[in-house]
Parts: C-alpha cells; structure tokens; sequence
C-alpha cells in the first residue's frame, strides 16, 4: 500500500452510548479521497464470470456494469444467486482459478482484471477491504482479538510493537466496541455476534481502505444490531471519506443507508440510481416487486420472501433476451431482446423495454398492456 495518503482516524473520545449515531448526527463527512483524475473511483463495465459446475457453464455474471464515486455508500441488491458476491469477490481478486472472468474492473484507473496476484495482494486488505456476513468464522478462534487486529495493522503499517498495540485499540475505539481495552484480551466467542463484527470492521479499517465491501455483513445479526453496525458503517464512511459497497437482499436495509443502489438479477445490473430517485420512480419491473416485498412488521426479520411468482433464471441456461421475462407481468415480443442498462433519466439507468411507475404506458397495478 502506498504511504502517501494521509488518513488520520479520530480517537474513539465521542463514544455514545453503544454506538448508535443516527446518520444525521454523525461528524462532519471528511472530504471524499478523490480517484484517478475525472474517474469514479471504481468502474464495473461488462463483467462476466463463468464457473463450469458438473460440465455445465454457470454464467453467474453476465455483463454487470456499475460506478461508484469515492466516499459514497452504495447498496448491491437481489436475490439470493443474482451474482452479488462473486462480483464482489471478482473486485478483491478472491475467485478461484477456476473462474473465468472478462470485461473490466477498474479501481482508481487502475485495470484490475489480470492483475498480478503480487499486486492484488497489496490491494487486498489495502485499498480495498471485504466484511462478510459470518465473523465467527472470519476470525480465528484461537487468537485473542486483539492480536488479530494488531497482526492486521503490522501487515499495513511499519509501527513497531508498541505502536502497533495502540493503533490497534484506537481501531476498537473507532468502531465503538464497548470496553475496548478490556476487550482486548477477550477471545472471539467471549464476544458477542453484533461485537465480532465491530472487531472484523476495525481488521478492514486497519489497512485505511478507499473502499469497502460490506457482503451481507448485518444478515446475520437481530434487527436493532443490525441498525448499529449500518450507522457505524455510514459514519466511518462519511468520518474516514471511504467509499462503501453493501451487499445486501435486502431492498429496505439499502433504502434507509446506501445513497446508491445498483439492483442486481441473474448477473447484471437492472436498475442503477441514487437511492431516493429510485425509491420516488421505481421503473424496473424486478425493483417493483421487491419493493413490494419489502418485510412488513409482522415478518420474520431477515425472511427470504417470495419476490414475484417463479424462480430466478437457471444461470447455466438463461432465457433469451431479458432474463426476467419468465417471471414478468408486462413481458412481450419485445422482450426476447435483452434490453440494455441506458441512463434513460438524468442519474437512473434501468434495462426494460416496458418500465412501470411514471410516465409507463401502462397501469403498473394491473400489469395492463400498452
Ligand atoms: N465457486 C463457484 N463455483 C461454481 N458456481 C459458483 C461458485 N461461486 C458461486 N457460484 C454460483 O454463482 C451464482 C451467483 O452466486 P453469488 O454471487 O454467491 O450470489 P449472491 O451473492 O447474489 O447470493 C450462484 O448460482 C452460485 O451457485
Ligand atoms: S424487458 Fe420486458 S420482460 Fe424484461 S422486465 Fe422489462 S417488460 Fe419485463
Ligand atoms: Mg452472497
């Protein structure tokens, strides 16, 4: 990692509470660290990967494009399988060598796909840092967490010991783990579900990412400390001017904290706008549904709901033309043409022939045709 940036992480001196800072309140947005001159930090253009899976092709990406400007949050959402994490794990180099990828990633510029593993390597945990959903398993059971997270700053850092160990506790301050120095010395099940993410967000802030990627990092946690962890995402995004990607299922988690949304089915992106011209002009019939399916109070929290009558599309034999016309009330001839992702509005970019909501042709209620 480059040791040009200056990114001063403040002291946990504000703690609230437990940590609950509504995004309103949090500190003043540091300034956004700006990406290659007159680029998006990062740019997604035409990515495919294909895994071959008992002799058949899984295309699990198929043409996803996205931007994503320096110090923003944005949501990736769909289903389960719609390609949110492989693309993801595609940007951090994670994918095995069994996959094969094409298109383009570019992060601040630079071409990621076919770098160097060397160089990837450096990115990785560096510039650009991953949570998933299951810390229990990201963390080493045997270590106390301390020492996992003073091993993470020695690999990005050249502090010595000393150094290294008060980083390290600034790092827990930061991410408001409650009694950070006693916490220290605690072992990952000492901890509870909500407090091990906390530490695996300080291991991805140790080495001062530009971006990180958040993958289902609050699925698996109950509801209030699920709204802990995504307030301490977006003020560490706007105190740190890092950009976030959160992957979710979750249409309503995006809605309330990502000023992005990217809506991901079969591989690719359908519908890209900033969350509120989204959620004020839904024009993509997929969005529509989950929308529709956004878990009412008397849902189980986190249940997979029924999204729209059928299944997703079989990724190793994906219908011709639009891949959600099986399942699409307004589908017509038209259809059996993939239509592509257009900015048809300043900032909303959606792929449908026919698009609900304002200004469609047709009653999006009744599923009416033009
Ligand atoms: N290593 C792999 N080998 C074969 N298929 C894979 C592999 N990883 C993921 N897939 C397939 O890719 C598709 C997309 O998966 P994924 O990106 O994990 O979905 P999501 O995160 O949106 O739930 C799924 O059909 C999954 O089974
Ligand atoms: S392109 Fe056609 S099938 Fe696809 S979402 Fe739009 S109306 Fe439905
Ligand atoms: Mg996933």
């Amino acid at each position: 990692m480059s040791g040009e940036r200056t990114v001063a992480y403040p002291a946990g001196d504000t703690l609230v509470s437990e940590g609950v800072i509504a995004p309103a309140r949090a500190g003043r947005p540091a300034p956004a660290r700006a990406g290659a001159a007159g680029e998006p930090l990062v740019v997604v253009e035409g990515l495919r990967v294909q895994f071959t899976r008992g002799g058949r092709k899984v295309n699990a990406v198929n043409g996803l494009s996205y931007r994503l400007e320096p110090g923003t949050m944005m949501a990736i959402i769909g289903e389960s399988g719609s390609g949110k994490s492989v693309s993801s794990r595609a940007l951090m180099g994670l994918l095995p060598p069994t996959a094969k990828i094409s298109g383009s990633i570019r992060f601040d510029g630079r071409e990621l796909i076919g770098l160097p593993e060397k160089d990837m390597r450096e990115l990785r945990g560096g510039d650009i840092a991953m949570v998933f959903q299951d810390p229990a398993r990201s963390l080493n059971p045997t270590m106390k967490i301390g020492a996992q997270i003073t091993e993470a700053v020695r690999l990005h850092s050249d502090l010595d010991k000393r150094g290294a160990h008060a980083r390290a506790v600034e790092l827990l301050k930061l991410v408001r783990l409650p009694a950070a120095e006693r916490r220290f010395h605690e072992y990952p099940h000492q901890l509870s579900g909500g407090m091990r993410q906390r530490v695996m967000i300080a291991i991805a802030l140790a080495g001062e990412p530009r971006l990180l990627i958040a993958d289902e990092a609050t699925t698996a946690l109950d509801v209030t400390t699920q709204a802990q962890i995504m307030e301490l995402l977006v003020e560490l995004q706007q105190r740190l001017g890092m950009a976030v990607i959160m992957i979710s299922h979750d249409l309503g988690l995006a809605a309330s904290y990502a000023q992005h949304v990217v809506v991901m089915y079969a591989g690719r992106a359908v519908e890209q706008a900033p969350t509120q011209t989204l959620f004020a002009n839904v024009r993509m019939p997929y969005t529509h549904a989950l929308l529709g399916a956004i878990p009412a109070l008397d849902r189980e929290p986190h249940s997979l709901f029924d999204v729209t009558p059928g299944q997703p599309p079989d990724l190793s034999a994906l219908p011709k033309g639009c891949p959600f016309r099986p399942r699409c009330q307004y589908a017509t001839d038209t259809c059996l043409q993939a239509p592509p992702l257009t900015e048809h509005e300043p900032e909303h970019l959606w792929a449908c022939w026919h698009p609900v909501g304002a200004g469609a042709g047709h009653n999006s209620a009744n599923g009416e045709q033009r």
